[in-house]
């Protein structure tokens, strides 16, 4: 095993030395004020390999982070065929990187949307499939429309997503949603609405953080646009090219190989039953952080078209208001993480910069790990670059707290 402090502090990979420090997070244990020494190393780990991403992480979902994030440490501490978790997966993007590394993986998020977007893109069709079922689709269908959405769509384009939605709906009911219906839904879903043409809507926010109509409303005025026709299924069909640009035949058969031998699970973080014990050679995750993010009202219109309901999603998400309630609920969650993890295995738990650095949530988290039973490793701070979709969007950096990667190493 490799000496992991040599490895951090020694990292020059982008001729950056390591700033290391181990003063500053010595008083932090929160319950019985001992002293902790924990290392801490910042460096430039892994952005600059960023556009080496593959195609498939190309998918939008509020406080997702990189896939260099979990590259990096799926390489440094796991072997191919290992487990790796995410408690929280969001959008898939430890899975999907653990896939495309050979390694198995087992996906956990509350919100059902995280399947949807997560299971087509580990399991991808060809790009002819693709064509042939949008073919087949009748995209003018005659429907019933019960909801309102002319701020953001012209009226053909609306029958066509509604269209595209009852025949998933109708699909799924019967249980003949194929592994290619999941993929039409998946970039459907993310192609609701958007800035450019690209989108079925109007320009808007992106469909991660989907407007009311009556924002929509107030949009179109300010603007004095109006929504044109766009073509959904050409536009479904651009988009799976550009997300399947990367997977060449051979990258396809790993991703449905270690797909088979996967978990897809859908339940509360802090209570993980299905999970093998000593199962896990890696956790990478970055968890909801205090209130940053409403993940249930931004996806009203993502739900709205799976046909999910977004108060049933509001319920289950955990949105700690205060301090105290997080650390209770990540308490809960650690315990868990200590029991699946498998002897020697590691924990990459990433927390964001959030009340505009006034609260270091990962002190706390330090703390938590440490009385589940695992060992510190270090807190490692990944300097950041600013990135290109958050300024397109006139969101400013790091004003969410979501955008600086700290990550709390541990070991079992
Ligand atoms: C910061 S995001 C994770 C994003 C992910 N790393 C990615 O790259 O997409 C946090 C995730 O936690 C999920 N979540 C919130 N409460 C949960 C709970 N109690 N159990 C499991 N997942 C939960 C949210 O649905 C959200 O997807």
């Amino acid at each position: 095993m490799i000496n992991l402090d040599n490895f951090f502090r020694n990292f020059n990979l982008y001729d950056k030395e390591t700033l290391f420090d181990i003063k500053s997070v010595t008083q932090i244990d929160y319950y019985n004020h001992n002293l902790l020494a924990i290392p801490k190393y910042i460096n430039e780990y892994w952005t600059s390999k960023q556009r080496q991403s593959n195609s498939l992480h190309e998918v939008s979902y509020r406080a997702c982070f990189k896939p260099q994030l979990p590259r990096f440490f799926i390489e440094l501490l796991t072997n191919v065929d290992d487990i790796v978790y995410d408690p929280f997966s969001g959008r898939g993007t430890t899975a999907l990187e653990a896939s495309l590394l050979n390694r198995r993986f087992i996906a956990n998020d509350i919100n059902p949307l995280s399947l949807i977007l997560l299971r087509p893109r580990v399991r991808p069709p060809k790009i002819d499939e693709i064509a042939q079922r949008l073919n087949e689709i009748n995209f003018n269908q005659d429907h019933k429309q019960d909801i309102d959405l002319s701020m953001f769509y012209h009226e053909q384009t609306f029958k066509e997503i509604l269209s595209l939605r009852c025949y998933l709906i109708e699909k799924k009911s019967n249980d003949k949603e194929d592994y290619i219906d999941h993929w039409i839904r998946m970039v459907a879903t993310n192609r609701l609405t958007g800035h450019s043409k690209g989108f079925f809507s109007v320009y808007t926010l992106p469909p991660n953080q989907a407007v009311a109509p009556e924002s929509q409303i107030k949009i179109n005025t300010k603007k004095n646009q109006k929504p044109e026709y766009r073509n959904t299924k050409e536009i479904i069909l651009r988009k799976s090219y550009e997300l399947l640009k990367d997977v060449t035949d051979s990258v396809r058969k790993n991703l449905w190989a270690v797909a088979e031998n996967s978990i897809f699970l859908n339940c509360d973080a802090a209570n993980t039953n299905q999970i093998q014990s000593n199962s896990v050679s890696l956790t990478v995750t970055s968890p909801p952080f205090l209130d940053v993010v409403d993940y249930a009202s931004d996806n009203w219109l993502r739900c709205w078209f799976n046909d999910l309901d977004v108060n049933d999603i509001s319920k289950n998400l955990v949105m700690a208001k205060s301090l105290d309630k997080w650390i209770g609920f990540i308490t809960n969650v650690f315990s868990q993480l200590y029991r699946i993890t498998n002897a020697n295995g590691f924990v990459a738990f990433e927390v964001g910069e959030v009340k505009n650095g006034r609260i270091n949530l990962e002190e706390y988290v330090v703390d938590i790990g440490i009385k589940s039973g695992f060992t510190c490793a270090g807190i490692i701070i990944n300097q950041q670059t600013f990135t290109k979709t958050s300024n397109i969007w006139g969101v400013k950096n790091n004003t969410k707290g979501t955008n600086s990667n700290r990550i709390v190493l541990f070991k079992k």
